[in-house]
């Protein structure tokens, strides 16, 4: 059978990462990402293993995510698995100190982005019915506070039960749903986060032993080829080196 994994930003880390992976198994591919040319190199990379289809998509303009589903050429029209990954933090700083912006574009992208494209892939995967599976990636700061996770934990958040809310209505779909919720992985994000400062990015996964975008491509891909009576909630995955801190007290 000719599985279709569809991965939204699979210019970078966890998407490459895993798109990389779904070849290893003989999925055919549909990568989307803003970035043309990462996609161009992606599937000029992959396109020998396995069938690839690319298309430039920002996740936040819904027209475009419909037409984009739409125009799907044969064979990759049947998706197997939804892999809703796209998605950013920005301004690390405390929230008093945030600009409105920052926060409209996590809410766009990590909230009314994933729903975006779940709309749109939906009917597809209620299709392909049994063993299909819609793999959201959420984050440990969508379950745990932290300073600076104001917006962005919460959009996590909203993955969170939205997928748990999903299943609830696709239990008699055979379409399985899992938030996987990730702790610190070396990526771009944090380049991206701190829109662009490499030494912060290095300071933060430097001394330490971050997860790797390859870690949470395996966990994503184990979740989305188990048997199909198996359902993971939800994966949340740290390095052995991060855990929690202790509470917070402010004193004169
Ligand atoms: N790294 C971590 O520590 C960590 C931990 C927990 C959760 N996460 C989550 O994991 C997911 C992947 O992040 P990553 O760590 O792999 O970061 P990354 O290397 O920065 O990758 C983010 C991907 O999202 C895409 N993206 C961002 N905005 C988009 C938009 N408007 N439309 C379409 N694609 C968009 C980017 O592609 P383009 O820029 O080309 O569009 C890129 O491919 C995100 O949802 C992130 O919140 C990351």
């Amino acid at each position: 059978m000719n599985k279709v994994v569809f991965i939204t930003g699979a210019t970078s880390g966890f998407g490459r990462a895993t798109a990389r992976r779904f070849a290893e198994d003989g999925w055919s591919l549909v990568l989307s990402g803003r970035r043309l040319e990462r996609l161009e190199e992606l599937q000029q990379e992959l396109q020998a293993q396995v069938p690839v289809h690319i298309a430039q998509l920002d996740v936040r303009d819904a027209a475009a995510v419909q037409r984009m589903v739409a125009e799907l050429p044969e064979g990759f029209r049947q998706v197997r698995a939804l892999i809703n990954n796209a998605g950013l933090a920005l301004a690390p700083e405390p929230a008093q100190k945030v600009a409105l912006q920052d926060w409209h574009t996590m809410i766009d992208t990590n909230i009314t982005g994933l729903v975006n494209v779940t709309h749109a892939v939906l009917p597809a995967l209620l299709e392909t019915g049994k063993g299909a599976s819609i793999v959201n990636i959420g984050s440990v700061a969508g379950e745990w506070p932290y300073p600076g996770g104001h917006v962005y934990g919460a959009s996590k958040a909203f993955v969170k039960q939205f997928s748990f809310n999903l299943r609830c209505d696709l239990i008699a779909t055979g379409v399985r749903v899992t938030d996987i919720a990730p702790g610190m992985a070396e990526t771009e994000f944090t380049l991206v986060r701190t829109k662009g400062n490499q030494a912060a990015s290095d300071a933060l996964y430097g001394s330490t032993t971050p997860l790797t975008a390859e870690d949470i491509a395996e966990q994503i891909f184990y979740v989305a080829s188990l048997p199909d009576h198996i359902n993971i909630n939800r994966l949340e995955i740290m390095p052995s080196r991060q855990a929690w801190s202790p509470f917070a007290v402010d004193r004169d």
